[in-house]
C-alpha cells in the first residue's frame, strides 16, 4: 500500500473546525471500479464545504479520517493534464450522487482516485492553480447564473456576500456574460475590489438602483429578506449555500405577489464544467484568487478561509 500526505478530517468539532484538521500520512486510495484511474495532484482549492466537513456536517463518524478538497487539477497516468469533475455517482446517497471528499477520498493529497470519466481536458492557456478553482465554486456560479437562473439579455443579477468562492465567481462571470450585476459585502475593501471586476458594490441590505432578475445566494439566513426585496417581477432567487443560517423567515405574499422562483442548485453538470473551461479560456476571465499556498502550509489556507477575510479562492500547490 502506497502511503501519502494529505490533510484530512480525523474528527469533528463544530465550533472550531480549525481543530479537526489534520495534514500527515494517508494510504493512497483504492479503486473501487476497473475504470478508476489515479491522478497526481498538481493544484487544488479550497471550499466552504471543507469547512462544513471538519464540522461534521454532512459527513459521518464512520467515514472518518476522510480526506478533504473537492477540487483537482492534475495528471492521469498518461500523462495528460486533467481538471477532475468532482460529482461521483454514489447509489445509497439520497441525492444519487456525491461530491469528492464525501463517501469518496478528497482532492488535498498527492493522489486522487476518481472514475476515468470524471477526467476533462485542461483547455490550453488556463493554468493548473486558475483552473483548480473551477470545478466546484465556479461550476456552481455558472450552472446558478445560466442553466437555473436563465440570465438573459438585459437582465440584472445580484450577488450576496460578494466576498466568497462562489460569489466571486457568479460576479466575475455575471460581468464577462455582458450583465448589469450589484453585490453586497460587509467590508468596504472587499466592495472596492467587487467594483474593480466590473459590479456595483452596495452595503448589505442597501436599496439597489433597479429590482433585478437574478439574486445569487449562498449566504441565507443574513441575506435572504434583502433578496426577496432586491427582485423584480417573475426573478429566479437561485440558492446553493446558507453560510449564515438555513432557517431565514420567508415573506410569502412578496414571493407570490412578485411571482418568484426560489430555486435551489447544487454544483453543475459534466457539461457545464466543458462550457465553463471553454468560457473562461476563449473570453479570457481568469478565476478571483485569494492567496496560494503550498501544501507543506496547507493549515494555514485553511485558517485563511476561516478567518472570512478571504476574497476568492484559497487555492494550494501541490507541487511546493
Ligand atoms: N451547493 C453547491 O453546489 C455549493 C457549491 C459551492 C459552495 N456552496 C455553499 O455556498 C456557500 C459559500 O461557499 P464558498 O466556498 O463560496 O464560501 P466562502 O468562500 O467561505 O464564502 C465566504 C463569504 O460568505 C460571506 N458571509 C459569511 N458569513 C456571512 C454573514 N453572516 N453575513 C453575510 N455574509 C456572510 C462573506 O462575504 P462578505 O465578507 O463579502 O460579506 C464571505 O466572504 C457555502 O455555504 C457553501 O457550502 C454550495
Amino acid at each position: 500500500m502506497r502511503i501519502m500526505r494529505a490533510a484530512f478530517a480525523s474528527r469533528f468539532d463544530a465550533d472550531n473546525p480549525l481543530a479537526a484538521l489534520t495534514v500527515g500520512d494517508r494510504p493512497e486510495p483504492a479503486h473501487p471500479d476497473d475504470d478508476w484511474v489515479t491522478v497526481q495532484v498538481r493544484a487544488s482549492s479550497l471550499n466552504h464545504h471543507d469547512l462544513w466537513s471538519l464540522r461534521g456536517v454532512g459527513l459521518a463518524d464512520g467515514q472518518l479520517p476522510m480526506i478533504l478538497g473537492c477540487d483537482a487539477v492534475g495528471t492521469d497516468p498518461d500523462g495528460n493534464e486533467v481538471v477532475v469533475y468532482p460529482v461521483l455517482p454514489t447509489p445509497g446517497d439520497p441525492r444519487g450522487v456525491s461530491i469528492l471528499s464525501e463517501h469518496y477520498q478528497g482532492t488535498l493529497a498527492e493522489r486522487v482516485a476518481v472514475p476515468r470519466m470524471n477526467l476533462l481536458p485542461l483547455p490550453t492557456g488556463l493554468s493548473a492553480t486558475d483552473a483548480a478553482c473551477l470545478p466546484t465554486a465556479w461550476l456552481t456560479a455558472w450552472r446558478m447564473l445560466t442553466t437555473r437562473g436563465r440570465v438573459a439579455d438585459g437582465e440584472s443579477v445580484l450577488v450576496q456576500g460578494a466576498g466568497g468562492g462562489v460569489a466571486t465567481a457568479a460576479v466575475a462571470l455575471g460581468v464577462a456574460l455582458g450583465k448589469r450585476v450589484y453585490a453586497t459585502s460587509r467590508d468596504a475593501g472587499k466592495r472596492e475590489r467587487i467594483a474593480a471586476l466590473g459590479a456595483t458594490a452596495v452595503e448589505p441590505g442597501a436599496r439597489l438602483p433597479e429590482r433585478v432578475d437574478v439574486v445569487i445566494e449562498t449566504i441565507g439566513a443574513a441575506t435572504f429578506d434583502h433578496s426577496l426585496k432586491s427582485a423584480a417581477p417573475l426573478a429566479r432567487i437561485v440558492v446553493a449555500g446558507a453560510t449564515s443560517g438555513h432557517l431565514p423567515a420567508v415573506n410569502l405574499r412578496r414571493v407570490f405577489a412578485m411571482q418568484l422562483e426560489i430555486l435551489g442548485t447544487s454544483m453543475g453538470t459534466p457539461d457545464e464544467l466543458t462550457e465553463l473551461l471553454a468560457f473562461c479560456a476563449e473570453h479570457e476571465v481568469r478565476p478571483v484568487v485569494d492567496s496560494v499556498v503550498p501544501f507543506s502550509r496547507v493549515a494555514d489556507a485553511f485558517a485563511r478561509l476561516h478567518s472570512g477575510g478571504v476574497f476568492g479562492k484559497v487555492v494550494v500547490d501541490h507541487t511546493a
